[in-house]
């Protein structure tokens, strides 16, 4: 029998964004017993749902990817809830698994956690090297903390928590609110919006200097599926595709691939974020993992679902 065939799994956060590849991906691999369960069954930032969670659902393996998460925006205006949702959830979600005696606990952190001025490329070993930029700092140094509980169980009691920290994610089925999303699906929206509309213009924000990494969703959850069978360390590993781009650059990408023949106003009022993001992801290669699919071609099937989801909404209301 495979790892996956003879363990049951649970996941916060299952039908998020990257919680639904996850799922998938555990199927592709021969698991049958997952549960994602939401977050109104269980509300991880109160502990007795968190301990009501592991004594209904029994996981082997738990996968905590629930979270508050956003784009600039979102961190900005949330600070406080950012900080503190992140946090309680994962200190409740670690606590219940030590209580419960959970045989693996994978921990998604996140790229936000790093020093604002980390050297390029990140390697895990400059985690701890200074301040996060501050406009996601609430949010990165909550879950980062997740880490120093992780390592500080394992020591104390055995637990065997993993802790892995992805770049920026985008691919199908990422939020796609204004209000709310990160930088490629507002991008895509926009350029797209605008492309309709016959716009002579996009805005976007800041000065496009500031570089990003991106990793595709599949990539993502293959990472994560890999790593809750194969990675055992206490040490964190850094997920990402390992290629740097200029913001601005993203931007004519995504002009190019959308077909939006206009320009782009750049709204230097508004934060760049982080000045430069690109990880070293050789710890990986310990589970065997390495990013697939290129910037471009995710990019691509990013668009297509998008402008599929928006022609399914169009002809619903039209029926
Ligand atoms: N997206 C990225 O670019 C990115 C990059 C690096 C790391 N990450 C990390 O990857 C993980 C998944 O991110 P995502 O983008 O997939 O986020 P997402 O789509 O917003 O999904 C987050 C999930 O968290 C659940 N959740 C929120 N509050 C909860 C609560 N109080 N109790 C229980 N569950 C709760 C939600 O469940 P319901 O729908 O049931 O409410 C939702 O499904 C997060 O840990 C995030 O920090 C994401």
């Amino acid at each position: 029998m495979g790892f996956w065939e003879k363990r049951r799994v649970v996941l916060s956060g299952g039908n998020g964004f990257l919680g639904s590849f996850v799922v998938e991906r555990l199927r592709e691999a021969g698991c049958t017993e997952i549960h994602a369960p939401h977050s109104n069954e269980y509300d991880l930032r109160e502990k007795s749902d968190a301990l009501r969670l592991y004594k209904s659902l029994r996981p082997d393996v738990f996968i905590h990817l629930a979270a508050t998460v956003g784009g600039i925006g979102a961190n900005r205006a949330n600070p406080g809830r950012f900080f503190y949702d992140n946090a309680v959830m994962g200190i409740n979600a670690i606590e219940a698994g030590r209580i419960a005696g959970v045989e693996k606990f994978v921990c998604a952190g996140t790229i936000c956690s790093y020093p604002k001025f980390t050297p390029v490329p990140f390697r895990e070993e400059d985690f701890w090297n200074g301040y996060p930029e501050e406009t996601n700092a609430p949010y990165g140094l909550a879950k980062k903390m997740l880490l120093v509980q992780l390592q500080a169980y394992r020591q104390q009691y055995g637990f065997n928590g993993i802790y892995l920290t992805p770049v920026n994610l985008y691919g199908p089925r990422d939020n796609f609110d204004l209000e709310s999303s990160h930088v490629i699906p507002a991008l895509i929206r926009k350029c797209l919006e605008a492309r309709e509309a016959r716009a002579a213009e996009i805005t976007a924000w800041g000065t496009g200097s500031a570089t990003r990494e991106f990793l595709y969703v599949e990539d993502a959850a293959e990472a994560i599926v890999l790593a809750a069978e194969k990675y055992e360390k206490p040490e964190l590993v850094n997920l990402g595709s390992g290629e740097e781009i200029s913001v601005r650059d993203l931007v004519e990408s995504i002009r190019s691939l959308t077909g939006f023949q206009g320009g782009v106003r750049w709204d230097t009022f508004k934060p760049d974020g982080q000045p430069r993001r690109c990880l070293d992801t050789s710890r990986a290669a310990e589970f065997g993992w390495k990013a697939k699919t290129s910037l471009r071609d995710g990019l691509r099937k990013t668009i297509a679902w998008y402008e599929d989801e928006v022609g399914k909404k169009l002809r619903t209301r039209a029926v």
